[in-house]
């Protein structure tokens, strides 16, 4: 039931256009990547976080880390310039798990509840991920045109975390190396290989902060977040 977190922080933030790292923009006077390591510092299932980072950016977060009495982080690695190479780079650090989860760092929002269910889920199924249904009518279109609506119903929108054995999530993003496979999330490495990936669902409330209004989002959700059902 244990597990250990891979989360990837070397994120640019070039459509936040913040000047800096989107993880030290503040929601309610606190950074945002303290707000995610505060989930997996304060559950009891969490073994260790693997944080992937900008090595300009290390004694920025060695500061935050020490100022916050974030006491899991067992190594700070040198990120890539896609995600997948700032994943890939943490999980040759990790040891000691069966169970390993990767969450953005930009998620401040996911709550224990989901990963609790998340972690079942893999530990039954070999790899799951925190998606939700969507609830817009997607389009694809070329030019501006629409060539087609596409069927809404199976549609989901994948989140972080997502949860894998961690012999899958290694073959998976050795794989990819290999073949020099980008994929958007770390399930599509895992999908390549014809392992089968589940879903659990999650909530709508897990953001990822990526253009400066998420920002205004956070501050609500933040403020509501008593008074949100508990999923
Ligand atoms: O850019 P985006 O918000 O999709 O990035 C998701 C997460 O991946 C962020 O927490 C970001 O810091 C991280 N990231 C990374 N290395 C990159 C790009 C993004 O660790 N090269």
């Amino acid at each position: 039931m244990e597990y250990v977190v891979i989360i990837p922080a070397a994120g640019s933030g070039k459509r936040m256009n913040a000047g800096k790292n989107k993880l030290f923009l503040t929601v309610q006077n606190v950074p945002v990547i303290i707000h995610t390591l505060q989930v997996f510092e304060t559950d009891p299932l969490c073994k260790a976080i693997y944080l992937s980072i900008n090595p300009g950016e290390r004694e920025s977060f060695k500061l935050l880390i020490n100022q916050y009495k974030i006491n899991k982080v067992k190594a700070m690695v040198a990120g890539g310039k896609e995600r997948q190479e700032s994943v890939f780079e943490a999980l040759k650090a990790v040891r000691e798990t069966d169970i390993v989860l990767v969450h953005d760092g930009a998620r401040p929002f996911i709550r224990h509840s989901t990963i609790r269910r998340l972690v079942e889920k893999a530990e039954e199924s070999k790899a799951a991920i925190v998606a939700v249904p969507v609830k817009d009518t997607i389009k694809r279109a070329e030019d501006a045109q629409i060539m087609e609506t596409v069927e809404r119903s199976g549609l989901w929108a994948a989140q972080t975390p997502q949860a894998f054995h961690m012999s899958i999530l290694k073959q998976a993003y050795e794989s990819a190396d290999r073949d020099q496979f980008l994929g958007t999330d770390d399930a599509s490495l895992v999908e390549r290989l014809g392992v089968a990936v589940a879903i659990v669902e999650g909530q709508y409330d897990n953001i990822k902060l990526t253009t400066i209004e998420d920002l205004y989002f956070a501050e609500a959700i933040i403020k509501n977040r008593l008074s949100l059902p508990e999923g």
